[in-house]
């Protein structure tokens, strides 16, 4: 079965390349690579011996994004990972944000009517619960106003999806990352972060030298060390679930009217202090770091149940903490020895 993904260049979507081709799916690639280089299209080849065809097209052009179905007729499923997915410069970018994010999922979905595609994946994310009063979330948690432009992209793009799942021409799932962290076991592919905006990329540039120190945003909030507690879940546990989703779909022959939400979390919090002790413990490496003050918007605490992935999916998460961390510093020491070039973020 084809597959075409968006934002297949991307961290996550380059995992999930991976585990498509090694669960027997053909997968072609979408990305326009304003956030993502198609270098990475050769570790997904070292890994599974398989050349990924690869569209370099902008999906907010939809004469462009239709040609591609026009030359790939027999896709059944589509991925949709294409996106911008920073917090902080959605805040100070929101146009960019609504635009680049809701044009391209608005384009996809009319691809999808247009050219007959059965089954959608929708990549979300557990931002759209912004500050929830009880944990662990669960896909029936009410949705909270959301924090930035960003996550507000995701509670949108959900709202469009679901609207759209009602006309009854494809089926869709949506899926809530939490905290995707580490690299692929063969160091092969992994996250490009020039400039970290998460934890972990900051982590390990700065274990490797790149950066003086960690800042730990704060050390006062309501958690048992005072440091913020997430859920991390391993990249590759996370690109597993969609290979999951799509075959839950398929399987089933699922009615075209349906659209269901997923959580994906460990379901294990855990504090940036313990981020950075398992980093210590799984690398040996010593890490340089200071408390500094809160950053804003930052949720106190939140993780996942993931009880509806594991009973309906079948997703069982492979990777502990200490996994994700060894994974995650062994990619930075092979960007490291094979720097990849990486476009320059206006
Ligand atoms: C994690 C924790 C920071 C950097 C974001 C998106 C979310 C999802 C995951 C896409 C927080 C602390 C961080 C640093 C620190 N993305 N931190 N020093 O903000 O939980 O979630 O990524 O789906 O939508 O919002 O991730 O990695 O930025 O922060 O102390 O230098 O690490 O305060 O508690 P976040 P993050």
């Amino acid at each position: 079965m084809k597959i075409a993904v968006t934002g297949a260049c991307g961290y996550i979507g380059s995992h999930t390349l991976v585990d498509l081709i090694q669960h027997g799916f053909e997968v072609i690639s979408i990305d326009n690579n304003s956030r993502s280089t198609p270098e990475i299209l050769e570790g997904v080849t070292a890994i599974t011996g398989k050349i990924v065809p690869h569209y370099p097209i902008d999906m907010c052009q939809l004469d462009d994004l239709e040609q591609v179905f026009v030359q790939n007729p027999n896709i059944v499923g589509v991925i949709h990972f294409a996106a911008y997915k920073w917090v902080g410069e959605s805040v100070d970018k929101p146009l960019l944000y609504y635009h680049n994010n809701l044009q391209a999922l608005l384009n996809l979905l009319k691809c999808i009517q247009k050219f007959d595609i059965p089954y959608h994946v929708f990549s979300s994310s557990c931002s759209v619960y912004g500050n929830p009063d009880a944990l662990p979330v669960t896909e029936e948690t009410p949705l909270a106003l959301a924090e930035s432009p960003y996550a507000m992209t995701k509670q949108i793009g959900e709202r469009i999806i679901s609207d759209f799942s009602r006309l009854g021409v494809n089926a869709n799932v949506l899926l809530r990352y939490f905290n995707p962290v580490g690299a692929h076991p063969s160091a092969k592919i992994g996250e490009i972060q020039p400039i970290p905006q998460n934890l972990v990329p900051f982590i390990t540039q700065t274990a490797i030298g790149l950066r003086p120190a960690l800042s730990v945003f704060g050390n006062d909030y309501d958690t048992r060390d005072g440091t913020c507690l997430r859920d991390y879940i391993h990249v590759s546990d996370i690109a597993h679930a969609h290979t999951l989703a799509l075959q839950h779909l398929v399987k089933h022959q699922i009615q075209r009217n349906y659209c269901e939400v997923f959580n994906l979390g460990s379901g294990e919090g855990a504090t940036v202090l313990e981020v950075i002790a398992a980093f210590e413990r799984a690398t040996g490496e010593k890490l340089a770091y200071q408390i500094v003050d809160r950053r804003a918007g930052d949720v106190a605490k939140i993780y996942a149940n993931r009880h509806k992935a594991t009973h309906v999916l079948g997703w069982q998460p492979q990777y502990k903490l200490d996994d994700m961390m060894r994974t995650a510093w062994q990619w930075q020491l092979r960007l490291q020895e094979h720097p990849i070039d990486f476009p320059v973020i206006g």
